[in-house]
């Protein structure tokens, strides 16, 4: 399939790029409190990069979001094994994720937006069910990006599908993101073991660096002497989303003093996954010249939580035939 580019615009003149391949977001521009425009997701100008190694930039992940221990699980009593792409485990949905593939893209009937369907094929992966997937992206005039995901499978199977966008709201990609301030509404999150599969257990944030229950700098306690920021080298961790009835809450917010821009976002799921791009290495191309550097992007990626098939105690992804998989995520911009 030959790779495209799908531009949405709305009223104010925010607008977003998207690629079939991948449901990749390419671009978001937003203005800063003067007014100006600016991209503020990471990316390549020559979209031919996407089709080359690279960290997610912008993807719909899926099948399964973020680890599976050891790349396998049970479900109904059997063993499933996939692919081990990140040491022993699983990550991303294996070798040819939701992120790799081209997505049919046609324009929405009702609303400012595009929709995006993949069928991924039973055992596709290693993965049950033929499952096919929706996502769409919808802005609306008061600056709002929503994502909505559907997904139907004709086996038992399991899901668990994000937006793997990497923001800087500098819109200047050679800054790091260490001065934007965040907020989660979450009074806990998800320890990992070494290999970066949560232990299972709810951590308080309370005392820690991974309190961000009031309005702080992504670097204030980055570099903290914690046993959890050096297995992560930095945030890589699942929050647990304040949200006890499965609503579209306020999950974050993030400031960016210095141009004013602000973005909100809003989610019915139970995690989020703050990752501070701890791993970019100054080897892929910016948008703006240059190379991509460690913590010069966040992501926000809102999820069920990671390894959840082979953790009883963590909210089921288990998808059956005759249900419908539905979530939705808002990124909504502003300035202060
Ligand atoms: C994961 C990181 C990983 C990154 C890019 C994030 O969602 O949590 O561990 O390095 O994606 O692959």
């Amino acid at each position: 399939m030959k790779l495209d580019v799908h531009k949405i615009q709305n009223k104010n003149g925010l607008s977003i790029e998207v690629l079939n391949l991948g449901g990749i977001i390419r671009s978001i521009k937003t203005p800063d409190r003067k007014g100006v425009f600016e991209d503020v997701v990471l990316g390549f100008q020559d979209p031919k990069h996407y089709l080359e190694e690279h960290p997610y930039f912008g993807a719909i992940v899926g099948r399964f979001a973020n680890r599976i221990a050891h790349g396998t699980f049970t479900l109904e009593g059997k063993e499933y094994s996939l692919a081990q792409n990140n040491g022993t485990n699983q990550l991303h949905g294996g070798l040819l994720g939701f992120d790799k593939v081209f997505w049919e893209v046609k324009p929405l009937e009702n609303e400012n937006g595009i929709q995006l369907s993949y069928t991924s094929k039973d055992g596709e992966e290693g993965y049950p069910g033929n499952l096919s997937v929706t996502v769409d992206y919808v802005l609306t005039d008061d600056n709002t990006l929503k994502v909505k995901y559907q997904a139907q499978t004709d086996k038992t199977t399991v899901i668990n599908l994000t937006q793997h966008s990497y923001f800087n709201l500098s819109g200047d990609f050679s800054k790091q993101i260490l001065d934007h301030e965040l907020l989660l509404n979450a009074d806990q999150y998800l320890p990992l073991d070494n290999t970066q599969i949560p232990k299972g257990n709810y951590q308080s944030v309370v005392d820690t660096p991974f309190d961000f229950s009031t309005l702080k700098t992504i670097g204030r306690d980055i570099e903290a002497k914690n046993e959890q920021l050096k297995i992560g080298n930095g945030y890589d961790h699942c929050w647990v989303i304040n949200n006890p009835n499965n609503e579209i809450v306020k999950a974050a917010e993030v400031y960016h003093p210095e141009s004013g821009r602000t973005m909100d976002v809003y989610t019915d799921q139970p995690g989020m996954q703050l990752y501070t791009a701890n791993f970019l290495d100054n080897t892929l191309p910016s948008k703006t010249g240059g190379t991509y550097g460690p913590r010069t992007g966040f992501c926000v990626e809102t999820q069920y939580f990671p390894n959840a098939p082979n953790e009883p105690s963590f909210p089921t992804t288990i998808l059956k035939p005759g249900e419908t998989f539905t979530s939705e995520t808002w990124f909504q911009f502003s300035v202060k």
